[in-house]
């Protein structure tokens, strides 16, 4: 982590000598959003195979195939562009069933980060995942194995 730090400070210092410093950061390339690793770009670039290594994280407690079963976590087959706590036959919390969250990749990102900060309340005993690159590839898998068909952020 810290260095991969260290890599986007190096590499921001070389693009800074590249291009003759012209003063505003990254004028053109992140126009829509100040954070620099935006979860659609991070998705792109995404190693899957380490996202499945991360599921281990979460596999006690969640299944992911269509028509797995609830564990102690819902089963999440087809959860990317449902609303939160849907699953037939799992009891959610109050938490999860009244919020109007719809499991894009960008809200799957912040849950993703910090589950009690997300939705306050609610039950999943997990503390996060810190680094935006590590949810990225953790996500890339979810969809891969959960039917989403790569939906993008803010798709319909
Ligand atoms: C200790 C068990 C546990 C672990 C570990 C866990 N979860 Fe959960 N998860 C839950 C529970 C319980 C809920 C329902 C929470 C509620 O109703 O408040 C949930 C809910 C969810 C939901 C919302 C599903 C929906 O349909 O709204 C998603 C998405 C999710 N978990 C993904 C993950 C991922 C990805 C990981 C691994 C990084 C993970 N969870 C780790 C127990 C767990």
């Amino acid at each position: 982590m810290l260095m991969s730090r260290l890599f986007v400070a190096g590499s921001a210092v070389l693009i800074c000598i590249l291009s003759g410093c012209g003063g505003e950061q990254s004028a053109t390339a992140s126009p829509d959003t100040a954070a620099p690793l935006a979860i659609s770009d991070l998705l792109a670039s995404a190693d899957i195979k380490r996202g499945q290594t991360m599921f281990f994280q979460c596999r006690a407690c969640h299944s992911l195939e269509e028509g797995g079963m609830n564990k102690v976590g819902p089963n999440l087959y087809g959860v990317f562009g449902r609303k939160a706590g849907l699953v037939p036959g799992f009891v959610f919390t109050d938490a999860l069933k009244n919020t109007d969250v719809v499991w894009t990749v960008e809200a799957m990102d912040g849950w993703l980060a910090r589950p009690s900060d997300f939705l306050p309340g609610n039950r999943m005993v997990f503390v996060g995942v810190k680094d935006a690159r590590e949810r990225a590839n953790l996500i890339a898998y979810l969809q891969q194995e959960t039917g989403a068909n790569n939906l993008l952020p803010d798709s319909d």
